[in-house]
């Protein structure tokens, strides 16, 4: 199948195809969108920097609109050691401005079950590989467990 070429990458700015829900600045502004494409050093809330951010949703292709609250995402050290948790709000957003060593892993939680990226996320930037349009072979959307 011959996809479309989208200009997205985990590593840069905007996505052509992101969408957009709420977009007022705030914990629960953009939900599906490369969060780091702005928080970033340089981007355009360069004085709000995220080392993560994204969404969870209950399924890799639900609405970006559509977000799931309460689920917890928790980022571990390359050994597996807990650094921190966070806990999406209403939007489904998370993000963290924690910094996070190279080869940190990241899982997400709820009701006691976890699923964990099967290997280390090159960068924080979730949603730019699991979006509507997925990169980095991503199946979609992050998706609660
Ligand atoms: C198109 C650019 C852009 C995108 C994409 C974006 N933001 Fe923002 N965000 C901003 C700007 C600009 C501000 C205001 C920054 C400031 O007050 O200096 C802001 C503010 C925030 C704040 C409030 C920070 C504070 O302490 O006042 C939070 C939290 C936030 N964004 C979370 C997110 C999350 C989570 C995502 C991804 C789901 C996201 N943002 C995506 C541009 C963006
Ligand atoms: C370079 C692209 C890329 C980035 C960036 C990325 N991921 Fe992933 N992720 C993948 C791929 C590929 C998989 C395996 C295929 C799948 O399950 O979608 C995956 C799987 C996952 C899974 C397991 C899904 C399941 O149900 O088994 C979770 C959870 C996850 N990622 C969360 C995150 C979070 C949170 C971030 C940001 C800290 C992130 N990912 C950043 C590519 C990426």
């Amino acid at each position: 199948m011959i996809r479309a070429v989208v200009a997205c990458t985990w590593f840069a700015a905007a996505c052509a195809t992101e969408p957009t829900c709420a977009t007022a600045p705030g914990p629960e502004m953009r939900p599906g969108w490369n969060c780091l494409s702005c928080h970033r050093e340089g981007g355009d809330a360069t004085m709000k920097q995220w080392s993560a951010g994204g969404t969870i949703y209950e399924a890799a292709d639900s609405h970006v609109c559509d977000g799931t609250p309460g689920v917890e995402v928790v980022f571990l050290d390359p050994r597996g050691r807990e650094i921190e948790r966070v806990t999406t709000n209403a939007a489904g957003n998370f993000h963290t401005a924690t910094p996070l060593p190279q080869g940190f892993r990241v899982a997400v939680e709820r009701d006691g079950k976890r699923s964990l990226m099967p290997f280390p996320p090159p960068a924080g930037s979730c949603n730019a590989c699991h979006s509507a349009s997925p990169i980095g072979g991503a199946k979609g959307l992050i998706r609660a467990p």
